[in-house]
């Protein structure tokens, strides 16, 4: 078996010392420029258009992350793209849930105990008593119940706070309100004073993160964005602050990445920034989750994760 890898970030080689482990028959090359030899699978995180453009014989391209938005946008942009017969796969979890799990749980403590203001306050050198969020209408709605979002909303439920989410289709997580569908949207939103966004970023959910949907929200509502930058309308956002609909936000994704240094959100107190790590791909774990994946479909056996290409997730 031929496994063709490619990734634009600095730690290629550690990616295929450990392939080469975990898929020991397989003949594993790093993509170059000018390279169509054959291949049955590609192992890619933003592969460039020419990687994947005419590679006819491949069976698979596994995705080293939750989102496959960056490969859609090729086949978006250059139809026929994506090779006809491979399926496109990508991460399960492999450990982005419980970082995702930790992410949140601290931006939701951190807007219900205050500790943001207290944080300003103390910069002021001001020893100042807040008034209590009340918790039982602190309610945090979570945009999307899949691998990560049913995860990160089944463990809210633990801090005590009323906890709902959404999703395309119905979803069911104890202790949770779920609502599905687009019918239901307004009424997820009512009253809501965390939006967490764990959505994919697809025609369907570009730009979700509005002016619109923000004014749905209680009023000085908290958005934590750790899906994709393009969810959000980030000028809409701004105006939102700016009006006191939204007290403040965390955002770990952003329209363009690196953050421009002369973007708005650097300086401005009532954001928090991170620089899209609120779940890294674990190589550890993606490696064994991908190489248990690629034998079962040799041995013609199913998998999870295949991306529903016509839905784009
Ligand atoms: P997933 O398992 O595919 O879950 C997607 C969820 O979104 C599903 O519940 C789906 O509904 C729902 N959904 C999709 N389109 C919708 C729509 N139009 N309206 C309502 N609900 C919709 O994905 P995941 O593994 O949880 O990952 C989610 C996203 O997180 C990724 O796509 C990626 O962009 C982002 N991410 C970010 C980071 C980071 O470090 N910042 C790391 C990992 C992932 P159904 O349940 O009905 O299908
Ligand atoms: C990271 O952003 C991912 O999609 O896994």
């Amino acid at each position: 078996m031929k496994v063709l890898f490619y990734t634009p970030q600095s730690d290629a080689a550690a990616w295929l010392r450990d392939l080469s482990r975990a898929l020991p028959g397989a003949q594993l090359r790093e993509w170059q420029p000018g390279d169509h030899a054959p291949a049955d699978v590609a192992i890619v995180w933003r592969p460039p258009r020419e990687m994947l453009a005419g590679r006819h014989d491949l069976r698979a391209i596994f995705n080293l992350g939750a989102g496959v938005d960056a490969i859609l946008e090729l086949e978006h942009d250059h139809p026929g793209t994506l090779p006809r017969n491979a399926q496109l796969v990508r991460l399960e979890d492999t450990g982005m849930a419980q970082q995702m799990v930790e992410y949140v749980t601290h931006a939701v403590l951190r807007y219900l105990r205050r500790f943001d203001e207290y944080d300003q306050l103390k910069a002021e050198q001001r020893w100042h008593v807040l008034d209590p969020h009340p918790r039982d209408t602190f309610t945090v709605g979570v945009l999307g119940l899949g691998v990560l979002g049913s995860h990160v909303a089944a463990s809210l439920t633990s801090l005590g706070v009323p906890v709902r989410g959404f999703s395309r289709s119905a979803r069911s997580i104890e202790g949770v309100a779920t609502y599905a569908g687009q019918a239901h949207f307004d009424a997820f939103l009512d009253g809501v004073k965390v939006l967490v966004n764990l959505l994919p970023h697809t025609p369907d959910t570009h730009g979700v993160l509005n002016g619109r949907t923000l004014s749905k929200l209680a009023r000085g509502a908290y958005v934590v964005n750790i899906a994709r930058g393009a969810h959000l309308v980030e000028s809409d956002l701004l105006d939102a602050l700016e009006q006191g609909q939204i007290a403040a936000a965390t955002l770990d994704v952003f329209v363009e990445e690196p953050l421009p240094p002369q973007h708005p959100f650097w300086k401005h107190p009532r954001i928090t920034i991170t620089p899209h790590i609120s779940a890294l791909t674990l190589r550890e774990e993606s490696v064994a989750q991908i190489a248990q994946k690629i034998g079962a479909l040799m041995r013609g056996e199913p998998i999870g994760g295949i991306v529903d290409i016509s839905r784009g997730y």
